[in-house]
């Protein structure tokens, strides 16, 4: 338990072994649960609680703290946060577990929780632990239904769970604002929030309105500066065209390769900003963070059998459910002897009015009068980009 001033404590847990989150994302150093004790005047509360498998560990760390408790406070009902509220309603008989009508929906249908244990809090309603009062205040969807913050009126901290959080271990307490934390956030945004990009501007704007001396999310480092997430989460959440284009491409025999890179080459030297990657060599978060700012993306395949490889079907697939802000895609590839390379790309596509560019495809190792409409093809994107960003 570590202090964050005499009446708040931090009872983090680092699972610095975890390899992936929602068995989709690596983790590049593991991460973190969190879990907050508020000791009032009169009564104590825990904010978000902690996985199951660390159990043990928590509840140690809680029985510790020598007070009895008496709300346990869940802002989200994922399991990472919510799975030991049976565990602590064994120990302490008499607390009541406060939460957004959704999350009260939630603990019973996960956990069983009954509902007698449950008292339902609305937006801006306030509990006093005498002395300290518990503010609430509904934020569905970043990134459940049920999510909501908790702000602790008098101390100026707000209590976010997921949001503002970050899979990041490489911290005693407070966040160190460091190139390694902004990427940890950055991936943990893509894969969590994106989706939900238009709440979270919402919800933003609102912890800016609270203006709060602390952020104190659920995964990851305590902010003490709000300041680099909020600005991180301003540029991530942006409803503007930044005009980056991202080729994702995989390539068998080196052909697809070449027309990427050669791609690639030319949009930079239409000012365009761009990036390629290969996707045998880019893991979920990898493409996840890039998806953030993708203004238009590239699927670049060879055939294999007779359609796209794979990779590139899946990487569509988790545009679709990532919900970036991309406007536009378009295909390169090259196929041996037949072969319909965008069809199945197309039809795992689903974002709402992403228009589709004229694909690029040659039949074997390019040529010089491919290359020359290869040059072609990158205008008619760099045409779009600039399109974009002056609508
Ligand atoms: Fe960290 Fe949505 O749970």
């Amino acid at each position: 338990m570590k202090k964050i001033n005499d009446s708040v404590f931090f009872l983090g847990i680092a699972d610095r072994e975890r390899k992936l989150f929602d068995q989709l994302v690596p983790l590049r150093e593991g991460t973190t649960y969190n879990s907050y004790l508020v000791k009032g005047g009169e009564k104590n509360a825990l904010i978000d609680t902690m996985y199951a498998p660390f159990a043990k560990e928590y509840l140690d760390d809680v029985k510790s703290a020598g007070v009895k408790i008496d709300y346990i406070v869940s802002n989200h009902a994922e399991q990472d946060h919510s799975s030991l509220i049976p565990a602590l309603l064994e120990i302490y008989h008499d607390a009541v577990v406060l939460c957004s009508l959704k999350g009260a929906e939630n603990l019973k249908n996960m956990l069983n929780v009954d509902s007698s244990k449950i008292r339902v809090v609305s937006d801006n309603e306030e509990v006093s632990l005498g002395g300290k009062t518990l503010r609430f205040y509904m934020t569905a969807f970043v990134h459940w239904p049920d999510t909501m913050f908790t702000y602790l009126v008098e101390d100026n901290l707000l209590f976010t769970c997921d949001f503002f959080g970050a899979h990041y271990t490489s911290f005693d307490l407070y966040a160190d604002n460091s190139p390694a934390l902004e990427l940890a956030a950055k991936s943990y945004y893509a894969e969590i929030m994106m989706p939900f990009a238009s709440f979270c501007r919402k919800h933003l704007a609102l912890a800016r309105k609270i203006n709060p001396a602390m952020v104190l999310p659920s995964h990851g480092a305590v902010y003490k500066d709000p300041k680099f997430i909020f600005e991180l989460y301003e540029k991530w959440t942006s409803t503007e065209v930044s005009g980056k284009v991202l080729i994702c491409y995989v390539s068998m025999y080196g052909n697809t390769k070449i027309l990427a890179e050669r791609l690639l080459n030319s949009l930079s030297k239409l000012g365009i900003s761009a990036k390629a990657v290969d996707l045998m060599e880019t893991d979920e978060g990898e493409l996840a963070e890039e998806l953030i700012d993708a203004t238009g993306v590239v699927f670049g395949s060879s055939c294999i059998l007779s359609g796209p490889h794979p990779r590139l079907v899946y990487c569509a697939y988790l545009m679709s459910i990532l919900k970036p802000k991309t406007k536009f895609y378009t295909l390169i590839g090259s196929i041996g002897w037949g072969g319909n390379l965008i069809a199945p790309i197309e039809a795992n596509l689903k974002l709402p009015s992403i228009e589709k560019l004229d694909p690029f495809v040659i039949k074997g190792c390019p040529k010089p009068q491919d290359f020359e409409a290869l040059e072609a093809f990158a205008r008619a994107i760099a045409d779009k980009v600039a399109e974009l960003k002056s609508a």
